[in-house]
């Protein structure tokens, strides 16, 4: 059995904000999220998270439900003192521990197998990777295959300093050997805290040994330090997000600019513009085109669908062969049925529009329930909120709704009626007639001449 524990109790310092570290995101989750994910796909029986500054923030984030357990560091004197409170919460009968950072997000699982593989017969295994110095992290001292200590840049000689290969802070420990050799940890170092690090000296000097697993990739490992490490990791994410979309068969024109949250889901042969941003739990069918500017967040969209520039979508479900935009706004329980269309500065709310219905122009539909076919004209309004309470407009199957109309809520149009332009709905129209709510035109004749005011000068 294996655990991890995850450190996630720092401050955080250098991001110069007034919440935790790790509870920054990146596409859309937290970075400790990422870590927890990865924690779980490694294969994690038990994942204590290490929480202590801005704790309560930390917890919420996770739901009552959810498999991970919280060790509080109630001060925060070191990495060392971190996982000295996490193994406080380690079940009975765990073999070896991962303890990761909270702030390296994109740690890869498959690294988690391999510093479990390489940790058997050791005391612990450490993921490394070489960047070129000058850098923060701590240095890798090796004699051969085996590490002998790690220093961190504050504490490094001049000549450790060169050393390129640097530590990642992600490790697999013998549960055994944690237990033990924690204790005598020591402070004494440039930054007066107890550091992790030193158990690796310790390994080596007791013989037990400490091996290194050099990373593949050292660009997913980075841990972020301030807002303009975070800055370059979610590109990092953004890149290895759009590659694998990409190879799963959807067109990205301009792959830089386009962000795609890790919950996102799209079918082959969708075609992304430049500026499009897909957030939260969004489904994209296959066959779609989503222009330039486009936002979707926590969306289901169908095969087939246009959706045209600058339109914004959010908790809105959109099937297939619909068109939206440009510049439509489809707000929470907007749902479009099969080839219904909504154009430019048309918004949509808690609202359903039947197959092939159209709201082409300049519109408000909320609360509503509109039939397939249903032709809603320019400038239509539903008037669902009476200043107390809001109510529902029904507007039947085949309808048309002459243009600039106010449905005043409550209110029913009947299947295949016609309303007749700039009407002021407030009772409903049955089905087959024509409703009619306004002022009859009259001419004046001659009343130009007559009476029109006169122009001085
Ligand atoms: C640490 C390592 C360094 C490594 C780097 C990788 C040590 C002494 N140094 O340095 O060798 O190269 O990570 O990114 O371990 N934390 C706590 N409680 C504490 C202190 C820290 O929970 O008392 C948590 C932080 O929230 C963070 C993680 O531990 O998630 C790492 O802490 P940080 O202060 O960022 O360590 P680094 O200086 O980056
Ligand atoms: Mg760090």
């Amino acid at each position: 059995m294996r655990a991890a524990i995850i450190l996630a109790a720092g401050q955080g310092t250098r991001m110069k904000s007034a919440k935790p570290k790790v509870l920054h995101e990146l596409l859309g989750k937290p970075m400790l999220r990422w870590v927890v994910e990865a924690a779980r796909a490694g294969g994690a029986e038990r994942i204590i998270l290490v929480v202590g500054h801005g704790a309560a923030a930390v917890r919420d984030e996770f739901a009552p439900d959810e498999d991970v357990v919280f060790a509080l560091q109630e001060q925060q004197l070191g990495t060392g003192d971190a996982v000295r409170a996490g193994l406080a919460a380690l079940p009975e009968g765990i073999a070896s521990v991962w303890v990761l950072c909270g702030d390296v997000p994109l740690l890869p699982a498959s690294a988690l197998d391999a510093l479990a593989a390489a940790q058997q017969g050791a005391g612990l295994s450490v993921l490394t990777f070489e960047t070129p110095p000058p850098h923060a992290y701590g240095r890798i001292v090796r004699s051969g295959d085996q590490v002998c200590a790690i220093v961190e840049a504050a504490d490094a000689s001049p000549e450790q300093l060169t050393i390129a290969e640097c530590n990642s802070g992600t490790y697999c420990f013998s549960a055994e050997f944690l237990g033990a050799a924690l204790p005598r940890l020591e402070g004494g170092n440039a930054q007066g805290e107890l550091y992790l690090t030193d158990l690796v000296a310790i390994a080596a000097a007791d013989g037990v040994g400490a091996v290194a697993v050099v990373a593949e990739d050292a660009s997913l490992l980075a841990g972020v330090n301030d807002r303009a490490g975070l800055a370059a990791l979610a590109q990092r994410a953004q890149a290895q997000i759009n590659a694998a979309h990409m190879a799963a068969g959807v067109t990205f024109e301009d792959p830089a600019s386009i962000w795609v949250d890790s919950g996102v889901c799209i079918g082959h042969d969708t075609v992304l513009e430049p500026g499009v941003r897909l957030r939260g739990e969004t489904l994209i069918g296959s066959g779609c085109a989503i222009a330039q500017g486009v936002i979707i967040s926590d969306s289901v969209v169908g095969d087939g669908v246009v959706i045209k520039p600058y339109s914004v979508l959010e908790s809105a479900r959109v099937e297939a062969g619909c068109i939206v935009g440009p510049f439509a706004r489809l707000r929470p329980e907007a749902h479009l049925e099969t080839g219904a269309r909504v154009g430019n500065f048309v918004e949509i709310k808690k609202a359903r529009l039947g197959a092939g219905a159209k709201a082409n122009h300049l519109a408000y539909i909320g609360d509503a329930e509109v039939g397939a076919g249903a032709n809603i004209g320019a400038g239509t309004i539903t008037c669902n909120y009476d200043g107390a309470a809001k109510h529902r407009t029904e507007i039947g199957a085949s309808s048309f709704i002459g243009s600039n109309t106010t449905l005043v809520a409550p209110v029913v149009v009947g299947e295949g009626a016609y309303v007749g332009a700039g009407s002021v709905i407030t009772q409903e129209v049955p089905s087959g007639a024509l409703g009619v709510g306004r002022g009859r035109q009259r001419n004046i004749e001659g009343w130009v001449e007559r009476s029109a005011p006169k122009k001085d000068g």
